[in-house]
């Protein structure tokens, strides 16, 4: 078969270093991809939204599946589009339609969504510049601290936590009237705030049956401890320690199981990946997001403890036949550490040399941020690279993974070294 992927991250270059190892694969092309991508697969130039020049791709490479990595072409449409052509309908797509996509798209429709199949979620209610005394209102009601979440998509910046009342009614005031996170904040969910630790659970679907996939939990902040702005993840650890048999048994009877059934009852059709951000209240799990696609970097972790063959799994997928195949797991733990530009998630340098890839030995080197130019690897974003390594249990993989990483190198380069300080 002949696949493309969508998407230029560490998450893609993941999928594909599973994708490639399936002899089922004949040809895989990354669209745009990076320099890792092009080591394994063939990068085409074509933006993740720009879906003309995806058909364009597709026909001309005779492309027999496309799987979409980030969430900003499946919100706008893309596996819509296909099903709406006549040359592309028959390809089929990993990623939902819009009306699956809407359930990371738009926060108030997720809240409905698991009011309406009793999924357990923080309270909420939602708000717009015609209500704005009423959201006051309900602030009043709620303890601190105060969590106000822009509905639509926002790059991950979109949720905002304070402890003051009025720096609160501030800031709703600014997401409602003076469009803070632009379109993305016309309406804001306010919920209330759960104290626990977080997890993610990933589920693949057909629509009907699912396989979950192993845990993993993430490190957003760019400081140690947990300290500082919030990245687009630093690191990541699977499996989850706490997430033990009876734990997971609440997350499939009272979540994942509801949530497929939920895509059933409300006629969403959903082929592709469910990212749960849960978080554990006392011994509860609870529903703090969807995402409508693999997490980065919880994909550099996740992905490679899976042992089926992946385009075997995307085939079951494709075709609605998940429930003849059976989910098998690399035992061990898996880490990823992530390297990251000098002073992101602010402003940073691009274009920085990076050394050192054929010392390391004992990991994966996923790319991240990096690009090909005069034959050399360069920095091209925030987060560069993420080193994914094994081990018994997760220390035992963080140490290979830091034992690697100090084997690379580029200008300003930057990683959390305490990941896993909290379990
Ligand atoms: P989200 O973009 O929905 O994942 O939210 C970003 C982060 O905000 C989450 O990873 C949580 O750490 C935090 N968060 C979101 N909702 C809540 C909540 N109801 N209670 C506590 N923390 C929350
Ligand atoms: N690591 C969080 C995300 O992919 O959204």
């Amino acid at each position: 078969m002949n696949i493309l992927i969508i998407g230029s991250g560490g998450r893609e270059h993941t999928l594909a270093w599973k994708i490639a190892q399936s002899p089922k694969t004949t040809q895989l092309f990354v669209a745009p991809g990076n320099a890792g991508t092009a080591e394994i697969a063939v990068n085409v130039p074509v933006g993740v939204t720009d879906f003309q020049a995806i058909k364009e791709v597709v026909l001309d490479k005779s492309i027999d599946m496309v799987v979409v990595g980030p969430e900003v072409p499946l919100v706008e449409g893309v596996h819509d589009f296909f099903l709406n052509d006549d040359q592309l309908k028959n390809i089929p797509v990993i990623g939902p339609q819009k009306s699956g996509a809407i359930l990371e798209g738009s926060k108030e429709f997720a809240k409905e969504f698991m009011m309406r199949h009793q999924i357990p979620t923080a309270g909420y209610q939602s708000f717009t510049s015609e209500n704005l005394e009423e959201g006051y209102a309900f602030l009043e009601t709620l303890k601190p601290p105060y969590v106000l979440k822009a509905d639509g998509l926002a790059a991950g910046k979109g949720v905002l936590i304070l402890n003051d009342i009025n720096e609160a009614k501030a800031e709703l005031k600014k997401m409602l009237v003076d469009a803070k996170f632009g379109s993305a904040s016309t309406k804001v969910v306010i919920e209330e705030f759960l104290s626990g630790i977080e997890l993610s659970v990933f589920v693949l679907t057909d629509g009907k049956n699912y396989l979950t996939l192993p845990t993993a939990k993430d490190y957003k902040r760019i400081g140690e401890g947990d300290t500082g702005l919030n990245t687009g993840g630093m690191g990541a650890i699977s499996p989850v320690p706490f997430a033990d048999a009876t734990f997971m048994d609440k997350v499939e009877n009272r979540i994942v199981r509801p949530t497929i059934e939920g895509f059933q009852k409300d006629g969403i059709p959903y082929k592709g990946f469910v990212f749960i951000g849960l978080i554990k209240v006392d011994d509860e799990p609870y529903v703090i997001e969807y995402n409508v696609r693999m997490g980065d970097p919880e994909t550099e972790v996740v992905i490679p403890r899976v042992k089926n063959d992946m385009v075997t799994l995307l085939e079951a997928v494709a075709d609605g036949s998940l429930d003849k195949v059976t989910l098998e797991v690399d035992e061990r733990a898996a880490t990823t550490v992530v390297a990251v530009s000098g002073g992101y998630p602010e402003a940073y340098e691009k274009g920085k040399e990076i050394s050192g890839f054929e010392a390391v030995e004992d990991s994966i080197v996923f790319h991240a941020g990096t690009q090909l130019k005069e034959g050399k690897v360069v920095t091209s974003g925030g987060r560069v690279l993420a080193i994914t390594s094994f081990g018994d249990d997760f220390r035992e993989a963080l140490e290979t993974s830091y034992r690697s990483l100090e084997k690379l190198s580029f200008d300003k380069m930057y990683y959390r070294k305490d990941l896993g300080f909290d379990l």
